[in-house]
């Protein structure tokens, strides 16, 4: 008996060193994990404007409803964010016509912001297919860890900013060590394969994820001294990243090897929901995809399955703007929910990605928000395609795209398999 427990001890070991603080606690307890346990609940009305008028036409959903609603997420969710900085200045400080074994040309790109004295540098890092007339489409994504950890190419610039430590990085620096760590989340070979470009900014070089008083990255750069009383519907972190984007599209539309007009944006869990609210706020994203994006992204915040808004609004304060405390536990007062959020990407393709094993961020409710997004592109003759959530595996491409695959909260092959097909469909 005794040998078995330490046979299976010694089976499960790898698996257990391989668990990060993050995975082991992507289902916590003490939250609602059990479909028949979720209470009924009314969403509020994407189609019935503030005057009580129904919106019936796509020209007032665009002119009427649409500001109405992208107002009412910044003040009670994200928070305001500031306008285009100016100046702003773009800077190639690494080029090279032979990359990623031939396949690529490679550029790497400083975007400088200034404000008064202040000043930020953002490094984006962008891949070309070498064998693709110009100008091709573009992936724009934000990565975790730092650029230099999407691909082990030794060329990578590694971040200066702050970097949680793990994956190679100490003291909050990063460090050549994490040079590739992430390399399974990000398909960039197939993708370059299939004639498109990529593009990724690190986003603790646009607002490190703490809560720091909002005293760093873009916040930092934006506040002044006499003025640093925040107001309850000031940007936070996620506004702050989704800034950032929009700063990555800036650059992209003035390189001439890419077709600014045809830029998708990805993101993944905390970056899935930036995704979500960069192209609800910049119309210039062609197409907007969040995978695994969970509470505060596409999750129905209402059903209360898994993450709660109180429960991240607690973890996370930072994320989101003050007023959005005010719906701990009161879902149900808040003026939005985020169907309302995918609704703001039409008449855009927008995707959304769910993992059969991501309880935590609630597969149902995703999938939910996409559904219930549904009218409004129907105003504008699109369409999603299914009335029900569809079995694992099985991607639907409409003009809402969706599918749930089986494993657990992560980016895989599969995923960006579908993502590619999407945009080809929708992009080409
Ligand atoms: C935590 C958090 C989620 C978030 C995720 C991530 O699990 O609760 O809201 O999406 O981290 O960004 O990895």
């Amino acid at each position: 008996m005794r040998t078995r427990v330490f046979k299976l001890f010694f089976c499960l070991l790898p698996l257990l060193l391989s668990l990060k603080p993050m995975e082991m606690e992507a289902q916590p307890k003490g939250y609602l994990y059990d479909e028949e346990k979720v209470l009924s609940y009314d969403l509020p009305d994407l189609l019935l404007g503030l005057d009580g008028k129904r919106i019936r036409t796509a020209e007032d959903w665009a002119t009427k409803r649409r500001p109405e609603i992208l107002r009412l997420f910044e003040k009670e969710v994200f928070g305001r964010s500031p306008k285009k900085p100016n100046p702003l200045r773009f800077e190639v400080v690494e080029e090279a016509s032979q990359a990623l074994k031939g396949k690529a040309k490679r550029k790497q790109i400083l975007i400088h912001l200034e404000k008064g004295k202040k000043s930020l540098a953002l490094n984006l890092l962008l891949y070309l297919p070498v064998r693709t007339k110009v100008p091709v489409s573009c992936f724009l994504t934000l990565n975790f860890l730092g650029n230099h950890t999407v691909h082990s190419d030794p060329a990578i610039r590694i971040p200066t900013s702050w970097v949680r430590d793990g994956n190679g990085a100490k003291n909050n620096q990063a460090t050549d060590e994490g040079r590739g760590s992430r390399s399974s989340r990000w398909a960039i070979e197939a993708i370059l394969d299939r004639g498109y470009a990529f593009a990724t900014m690190y986003y603790g070089d646009i607002d490190p994820d703490f809560h720091d008083g909002f005293e760093n990255g873009v916040h930092g750069l934006h506040s002044s001294s006499e003025t640093n009383m925040r107001q309850s519907d000031d940007w936070a972190s996620i506004a702050g990243w989704a800034w950032g984007l929009s700063r990555g599209l800036d650059y992209l539309e003035t390189d001439s090897q890419i077709d600014g007009k045809r830029v998708a944006l990805m993101g993944h869990s905390r970056l899935g929901k930036t995704s979500l609210w960069a192209g609800a706020l910049d119309q210039r994203f062609a197409l907007v995809i969040s995978n695994n994006s969970g509470c505060g992204g596409a999750a129905i915040s209402r059903r209360r399955f898994g993450e709660t808004v109180k429960r991240i609004n607690t973890s996370f304060p930072h994320w989101f703007c003050e007023n959005f405390k005010k719906y701990n536990d009161k879902e149900n007062e808040c003026p939005v929910d985020q169907h309302m959020l995918i609704a703001l990407s039409a008449p855009r393709p927008v995707y959304v990605a769910s993992a059969q094993d991501d309880k935590w961020a609630d597969p149902k409710g995703e999938f939910l928000s996409a559904l219930e997004a549904e009218p409004v592109y129907q105003l504008f003759g699109h369409k999603f395609g299914v009335v029900k959530q569809p079995p694992v595996d099985q991607p639907v491409h409409g003009r809402i795209g969706y599918h749930v695959r089986t494993g657990k909260h992560d980016v895989t092959p599969y995923d960006w398999e579908q993502f590619v097909n999407f945009a080809d469909k929708h992009l080409k």
